[in-house]
């Protein structure tokens, strides 16, 4: 409860005007019949009464009473959803704030569909269980009790049949709402599934196409389709008891009292308005108490989305900078020291995915990272900026271990071009702006030139102001790792590491980044990974991995002197004749 005290106590008049809203409701309900029996029974007493004067001003007061019915009504249904409405949108955020700090693996965990799911659908089913909690709460029980007081004043011995009808009808139901709440948390997960199959075949929809794949995706839909409706289904037919039950249950006491209740009035020890007012009370004890039900089934279904969300909300990230000691500090120079590191994805995985890595790189220098393709480069830089942590050993950043920093520092001071990189839907200006917010057209064009992107961006009729398609798909491969890299310029990180990102960019184009690197970047330290020597044989120092380990590291000339691994890429990809056998 103290949990969800964070979303009520900002909107709590709206969690109160509600629910006594309703209660003003709840008092007409129980006034207006009442006013009925009066008139009946006086006319009954005293036939005279009946006068057009007295009907009117019956009548007067019973609109006057349903005219504050309404408003309370208006009333309570505007602060619900008020209510309601803010409650979701701060779990939303809460959550959506969560997510942002998991690391690859907590999301992996999850699944991106189930995160979705979470963040919406089960948001969504706690924002009507809150609405319906704030508009019922009071007034489904408040009828109830008001009209079971009534009934009992009017008749306690006819009370008698609704003290037996009424735990049946709770028996009942409650069996219902058991067997109901494990179904509806088997509906959230495979909406999950859902979410997932959708998800993935959407953003993906380019190589299902190309693989034609189409018919192989909606039958694999269809099946995560069928299998929501009929788990949503197998729900469904439990719940489809609830009305019948409750009508059969309204009618046996409706019938039970009238049986009862009409003996007395033949034999003359109960009279006709009693009888009317009391079928009546009856009728609104039930129904509240179907109510009651409703809300019960409600929160069956909101329980088992509360706890889908507590899930997200109490996993705490492996990757947080809680007990980080220099908080305050920023990367100044960028120098990089690894020390005796290994790394595994899977900690049940006993095969290390780097092994007892160390190596120091002087601020300002160049470093090439080279190796076939999965030998861990791309783990191993991802260390850096603590996109995954160490299992053993030291990373070091400015002397300091990267655990030591606070995130936002970190990752603030290092600029990542992923291998698997991405773009969002928006300008191209805007786009390159995630780099940095504040920064001028001239700051953003002048990081497109030194990526090798502002001529072409500047050949698009709209030029910066370009919108870009979710994930950057209608620029061209190599034009989107040029934008890539720009984007990270603009930071202006103290270390650069650019992950194969060159790998879709023609050489010549690729040798003017390079050169603008080393002219224009003389103070930030260049982590550079790429499969062509190319690429890197410039680099101050070029380190050559293998199997998780580095085997070799020196200039090009001294690896080609010294590494057989090195010479033979190099020359696999300088000699005509091997290029060939390749
Ligand atoms: P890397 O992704 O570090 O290899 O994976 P790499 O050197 O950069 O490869 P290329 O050149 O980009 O292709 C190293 C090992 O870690 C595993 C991979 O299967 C690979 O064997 N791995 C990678 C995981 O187990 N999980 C991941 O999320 C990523
Ligand atoms: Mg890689």
């Amino acid at each position: 409860m103290k949990r969800w005290m964070k979303y009520i106590r900002p909107y709590l008049p709206y969690f109160i005007l509600g629910p006594l809203c309703m209660i003003v409701e709840v008092i007409g309900e129980v006034v207006m019949p009442k006013l009925l029996s009066v008139m009946i029974k006086r006319g009954e007493a005293n036939p005279s009464i009946l006068t057009p004067g007295f009907a009117l001003t019956i009548m007067g007061i019973m609109i006057v009473t349903a005219l504050i019915m309404m408003a309370g009504g208006i009333g309570g249904a505007y602060f619900g959803a008020k209510a309601s409405v803010n409650f979701a949108a701060d779990l939303r955020k809460d959550l959506y704030t969560k997510v942002q700090s998991f690391s690859f693996a907590e999301i992996d965990r999850f699944s991106t569909g189930s995160l979705v799911t979470r963040l919406t659908n089960d948001v969504t089913q706690l924002q009507n269980f809150v609405n319906m909690l704030l508009r019922m709460a009071l007034r489904s029980p408040g009828i109830m009790i008001c009209a079971l007081i009534m009934a009992i004043f009017t008749r306690p011995s006819l009370s008698v049949v609704l003290a037996v009808s009424m735990p049946c009808m709770l028996l009942a139901i409650f069996f219902i709402i058991r067997k109901g709440f494990s179904r509806f948390s088997r509906v959230q997960t495979k909406i999950d599934a859902l979410n997932n199959t959708v998800q993935e075949n959407i953003t993906n929809v380019r190589v299902v196409k190309s693989f034609v794949r189409e018919d192989f995706e909606t039958v694999k839909f269809q099946n995560t389709n069928s299998d929501l409706k009929q788990t949503a289904m197998g729900a469904m037919r439990v719940m489809i008891f609830m009305q019948p039950i409750n009508t059969f249950f309204m009618y046996a006491t409706t019938i039970a009292v009238l049986w009862i209740g009409g003996k007395s009035v033949v034999i003359g020890g109960m009279n006709v308005s009693d009888l009317t007012f009391f079928v009546n009370c009856v009728t609104q004890i039930l129904s509240s108490l179907m109510m009651i039900t409703m809300l019960l089934m409600t929160s069956s279904r909101a329980l088992a989305s509360a706890k889908r969300i507590c899930e997200v909300l109490d996993t705490n990230s492996v990757l947080s900078d809680e007990n980080a000691t220099q908080k305050q500090k920023a990367v100044t120079k960028g120098e990089i020291e690894f020390k005796n590191v290994s790394f595994r994805y899977y900690k049940e995985n006993p095969e290390e995915v780097l092994s007892d890595i160390s190596f120091k790189i002087p601020a300002g220098a160049t470093v090439g990272i080279i190796g076939s393709t999965g030998c861990g480069k791309t783990s191993l830089i991802s260390l850096i900026p603590r996109l995954y942590d160490a299992d053993e050993g030291e990373v070091l950043v400015d002397g300091v271990n990267v655990k030591e920093y606070s995130l936002e520092n970190l990752r603030e001071g290092i600029g990542v071009v992923l291998q698997k990189n991405t773009l969002f839907s928006g300008t191209i200006a805007e786009n390159l702006r995630w780099g940095d917010d504040e920064a001028t057209d001239e700051e953003v064009s002048r990081v497109a030139e030194q990526a090798q992107a502002d001529k072409f961006v500047r050949s698009f009729p709209q030029g910066y102001e370009t919108m870009l398609d979710q994930g950057g798909t209608n620029v061209s491969g190599g034009q989107k790792q040029r934008l890539c890299i720009a984007r990270t310029l603009l930071k202006k990180p103290k270390i650069i590491i650019l992950d194969d990102s060159t790998s879709a960019v023609d050489t010549a184009t690729e040798a003017q980044i390079r050169r603008a690197f080393r002219e224009e970047l003389t103070a930030s330290t260049k982590i550079i990974i790429a499969q062509r020597i190319g690429s890197v044989k410039d680099a101050d120092i070029i380190f050559v991995m293998n199997g998780g380990r580095i085997t070799g590291m020196g200039t090009h000339s001294e690896l080609l002197e010294s590494n057989a691994e090195y010479k033979e890429i190099f020359e696999s990809q300088t000699d005509p004749k091997s290029a060939e056998e390749r």
